[in-house]
């Protein structure tokens, strides 16, 4: 068997002040701290019993840890050169790890329903979703343009926003569309409900695993944490009913397409919960795509000088008509820019987050034994042989690579490979990539000839960077003021 190493990770972020770190950090250390074997710790030192240096050492450096567990050829965090055979196996299972983790087995923490459905449909449906972008892509738009001018109005003065809140409002109104329709989407009572609901599961979740396994089922139906949680999704469940009732009897027509009425045929009438998911749905798509919205636009407003190129590529791609599908696929070089920042700042440094529900042995030796939680690291992406001057920002990076016909089929940001994992690999890859892509770019288009944008430099900007995130500083604000825009959108 491969010699086996592992980290001692953090089990909790809150100390960054950062939602998104304090969602998911407790999280990571469950997925790939060491567990019932003794495997061998890279960062484990003696005296250090209970483990505060480990946590401090990993929140400062957990990408090198990662590299040293790596180049011991590592079990849990396995290297990306795996990253094809780990993302084909099935015994490599996505949703038994991430499962045991958010507590969905347990009934009654949000749900007075019987039924999985809601814990299993957010893949189908994102899926479905999917599908449909060539008839969500003017919904998109539609939404887009009414956000930005509720928000942050036609005012030709500057004027002052924070980055994450805002994006954030605007991703839940976007995705909301092809989610719970026009309706539902812009109403303040949902996009708040979506905004704050992952927040206050993994709340709900920690209050939870305080107390030993047998009292769960127990504890939670008296935690405060864990009430708040519920009587927020019997709001949305309030709020969706309408909505559910108005689409229940009709077909899912590609034109009105709304997962809420896919999901509703995909039940044939079992019992199911409409309000958690979408709440599931939406916590999945809904802080993704915010942070990587967030990270491109404050690159957008570091590298002034590729605002011209990009407005005249999205001028360019419109010309025979609006912002349709076809024009998005034009953009080759917003599409470049976009990877690239991903490419240097992902979410998370390891994807992939699966369970062995066998033992497998992969094609280099290393066994994962049955039981094992692991996830992938992903070190190509600065190999200065893939991609060279690796640490340098490069908006054109990805548009040479479209021209070298060995490596273009690699260039599509949508394209998952073993350099690039942001989205994850193999069969149980992010099925909603192809969405987020889209719907970034068209914000994109509407921000870049609708607005002038810069970052205000008395406001905090660098990227949080603790443990295995990388994150969004959340007082991060910009300065906006609409400009005339060159073609209609
Ligand atoms: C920039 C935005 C996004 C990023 C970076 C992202 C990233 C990921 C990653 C890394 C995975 C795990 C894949 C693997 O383990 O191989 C995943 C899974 C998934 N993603 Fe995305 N995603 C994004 C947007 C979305 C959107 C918009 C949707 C839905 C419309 C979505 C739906 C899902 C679903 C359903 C899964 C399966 C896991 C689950 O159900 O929890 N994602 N995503």
């Amino acid at each position: 068997m491969a010699t086996v190493a592992a980290l001692e990770l953090p089990s909790g972020l809150a100390a960054t002040g950062c939602i998104i770190g304090i969602l998911l950090a407790g999280v990571f250390f469950f997925m790939v701290a060491p567990r019932s074997e003794d495997p061998k710790v890279v960062n484990k030192y003696r005296w250090d019993y209970f483990e505060a240096k480990a946590r401090r050492e990993f929140d400062i450096r957990a990408e090198e840890l990662i590299n040293i567990g790596v180049a011991k050829v590592s079990r849990l965090i396995l290297s990306d050169k795996l990253a094809d055979a780990a993302g084909m196996d099935d015994r490599l299972d996505q949703d038994k790890g991430i499962a045991s983790v958010n507590l969905v087995h347990l009934k009654g923490l949000e749900t007075k329903f019987a039924g999985e459905i809601h814990d299993s449909v957010p893949r189908p449906a994102a899926s479905a979703t999917s599908k449909r972008l060539v008839h969500l892509t003017r919904p998109f738009s539609d939404e887009t343009e009414n956000y930005l001018q509720k928000v942050w109005t036609d005012s030709i003065e500057w004027h002052e926003l924070l980055l994450y809140p805002t994006v954030g409002r605007m991703t839940a109104q976007i995705t909301g569309r092809a989610f719970v329709g026009p309706n539902l989407c812009r109403d303040p009572r949902w996009l708040e409900i979506i905004a704050t609901y992952s927040v206050k599961r993994y709340a709900a979740v920690v209050a939870v695993q305080q107390f030993a396994t047998f009292l769960h089922p127990l504890v939670h139906r008296i935690l405060p944490a864990c009430r708040k949680l519920r009587d927020q999704v019997q709001q949305a469940r309030e709020l969706l009913q309408p909505e559910l009732d108005r689409i229940k009897n009709k077909k899912v027509v590609d034109e009105e397409f709304t997962s809420l009425a896919w999901i509703h045929e995909f039940a044939q009438g079992s019992v199911y919960d409409a309000g958690l998911a979408q709440l599931r749905l939406a916590a999945v798509a809904n802080h993704t795509t915010t942070d990587m919205m967030c990270k491109i636009m404050i690159r957008l407003c570091q590298h002034p000088e590729l605002i011209q190129p990009l407005r005249e590529e999205a001028i360019w791609a419109v010309r025979d008509g609006r912002l349709r599908i076809a024009a998005l696929q034009k953009m080759f070089l917003m599409e470049s820019f976009m990877q690239e920042s991903q490419r240097l700042d992902p979410f998370m440094l390891v994807s992939m987050f699966r369970y062995a529900t066998e033992t497998v042995d992969l094609p280099d030796g290393t066994t994962i034994p049955q039981g094992t939680l692991m996830a992938v690291a992903n070190p190509s992406r600065l190999d200065p042989t893939i991609f060279p001057d690796p640490e340098k920002f490069d908006a054109y990076r990805f548009v040479k690579m479209r021209q070298d016909p060995e490596r273009a089929h690699l260039a599509p940001f949508t394209k998952t490979s073993y350099t690039q994992l942001n989205f994850g690999h193999g069969k149980q890859a992010c099925p909603g990539r192809f969405i987020a892509v889209n719907e970034i770019k068209i914000v994109l288009c509407h921000i870049l000839l609708k607005y002038d944008m810069e970052l205000v430099e008395e406001a905090p900007s660098e990227l949080v960077r603790v443990g295995l995130l990388t994150v969004c500083n959340p007082g991060t604000k910009i300065r906006v003021r609409r400009r005339e825009e060159e073609v209609d959108l």
